[in-house]
């Protein structure tokens, strides 16, 4: 019994670990806190809801542009439910947990 318990809890913790994804797929272009070539989670997280951030990882085409932005250079993404699932809990995960965190973003720097 105890063998079987201790070989299904990494499976179970691994199957949709959002870091994976995250380093699979969005590393060359995001970081969690620093800007990169796209923005860093940080700031998605503190401006998007989970909806919203779904919705950009499958069609950053036509989201993009609702987003406001002028160009799309993110390629869509064809993830597994559970890896979309992982991935934009592991965005939120950085929402800043400070509400002035966003205000010294806009006010710009001191
Ligand atoms: C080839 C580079 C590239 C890769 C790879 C990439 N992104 Fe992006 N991402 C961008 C860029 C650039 C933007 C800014 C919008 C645009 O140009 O389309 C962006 C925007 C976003 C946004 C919306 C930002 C906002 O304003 O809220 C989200 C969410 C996002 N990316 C998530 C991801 C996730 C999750 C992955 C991995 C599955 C990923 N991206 C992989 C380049 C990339």
């Amino acid at each position: 019994m105890k063998k079987i318990a201790l070989f299904l809890i990494p499976i179970a913790i691994f199957a949709t670990d959002g870091k994976k994804v995250f380093e699979t797929y969005c590393w060359g272009c995001h970081h969690q806190t620093a800007v990169a070539f796209g923005p860093p989670f940080s700031q998605i997280a503190s401006k998007r809801s989970a909806n919203e951030i779904r919705a950009m990882i499958s069609d950053p085409k036509s989201v993009s542009k609702v987003f406001g932005y002028k160009r799309n250079a993110m390629p869509s993404f064809k993830l597994k439910e559970d890896e979309l699932q992982a991935i934009t809990q592991y965005i939120l995960s950085y929402k800043p947990k400070d509400t002035n965190a966003t205000d010294s973003n806009t006010t710009g720097a001191k």
